[in-house]
């Protein structure tokens, strides 16, 4: 495996590749079992894989929040190397955007809302480092965890206007054995919030299970999630919303097409988000 710092280095890399093809796995580091499935993932899709971590501070509103992002370089290189990539690039900020920079890259309507309005900016921030990612790997396939499926979906309309011959792919989300989905953020959690957070899957699932069983009242589904949500008291929900999953747009009344349920809430003073299909014709 290849540890690449800089971008000069990456393009002497990148003139090399003639004939393999590439598969891009953008991350911030931490890396847990979600980003192993993820390189895997790459590993079946392409001949290298190539893994990034950088810790992007323009997608992070408060710059406290920034400061506390978990970061474990060193095993990130090991883990990534173990699940089949041949190139870490850990660029620096100045790598990344250097004084000159004026690339940024306005996100698609399909940004402003959820994640979107509680942390404005972020999807700017993510769409503008993703892009410069793209540009600097220039890679066949990219993949995204589809834990972040706002993110995700921002992401391919970004890529659709920028990089039209760039394959997206979307990754099913990894879950913890007590089905709390993987984030980085979770090791921010004390044991016993840790322990608390597990009512965001069990809400999600029991909704899951009333839709399954032919509950399509987006009112009555919500309400299925929040009967558990509200059992814990220190679990703040931000938003719990049934939307189409193409659009992301919110159902009126019931659902017609298929779904997702996006979630996010703050517990034990951690951001957490979550969601879970909904498939009409599964
Ligand atoms: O999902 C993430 O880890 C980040 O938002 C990404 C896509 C690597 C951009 O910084």
């Amino acid at each position: 495996m290849t540890l690449i710092h800089s971008t000069e280095q990456l393009a002497i890399w990148r003139s090399s590749i003639l004939d393999q093809t590439i598969a891009f796995v953008p991350t911030m580091g931490a890396l847990h079992e979600g980003h192993i499935a993820l390189i895997k993932r790459a590993a079946e899709q392409c001949d290298i894989v190539v893994v990034s971590v950088f810790v992007n501070a323009l997608q992070f509103g408060d710059s406290s929040d920034f400061d506390r992002y978990p970061r474990s370089i060193e095993s990130d290189h090991e883990l990534s190397s173990a699940a089949g990539a041949s190139i870490v690039f850990a660029p620096t900020t100045v790598e990344m955007f250097p004084p000159n920079f004026d690339n940024y890259v306005t996100p698609s309507p399909i940004a402003e809302q959820f994640e979107g309005a509680s942390r404005p900016g972020h999807f700017a921030g993510v769409v503008t480092v993703v892009n410069r990612l793209f540009d600097l790997v220039q890679p066949h396939t990219a993949i995204f965890g589809a834990k972040d499926y706002q993110q995700v979906a921002v992401i391919r309309d970004m890529a659709r206007a920028l990089h039209p011959s760039l394959r997206i792919l979307c990754s099913e989300t990894i879950r913890d054995s007590d089905g709390l989905a993987l984030s980085s953020r979770n090791s921010r959690l004390s044991p016993l919030a840790r322990a608390k957070a597990v009512v965001i899957p069990n809400a999600l699932f029991a909704l899951r299970s009333a839709f399954n069983a032919g509950q399509l009242d987006c009112a009555t589904l919500v309400q299925v999630a929040r009967n558990i949500l509200d059992t814990e008291q220190e679990l703040a929900v931000e938003y719990l919303v049934v939307v189409d999953s193409q659009t992301l747009k919110c159902h009126v009344d019931v659902v017609a097409k298929d779904s997702i349920v996006l979630f996010a809430g703050i517990i034990d003073g951690v951001r957490l988000i979550d969601n879970i299909e909904l498939k009409l014709f599964a």
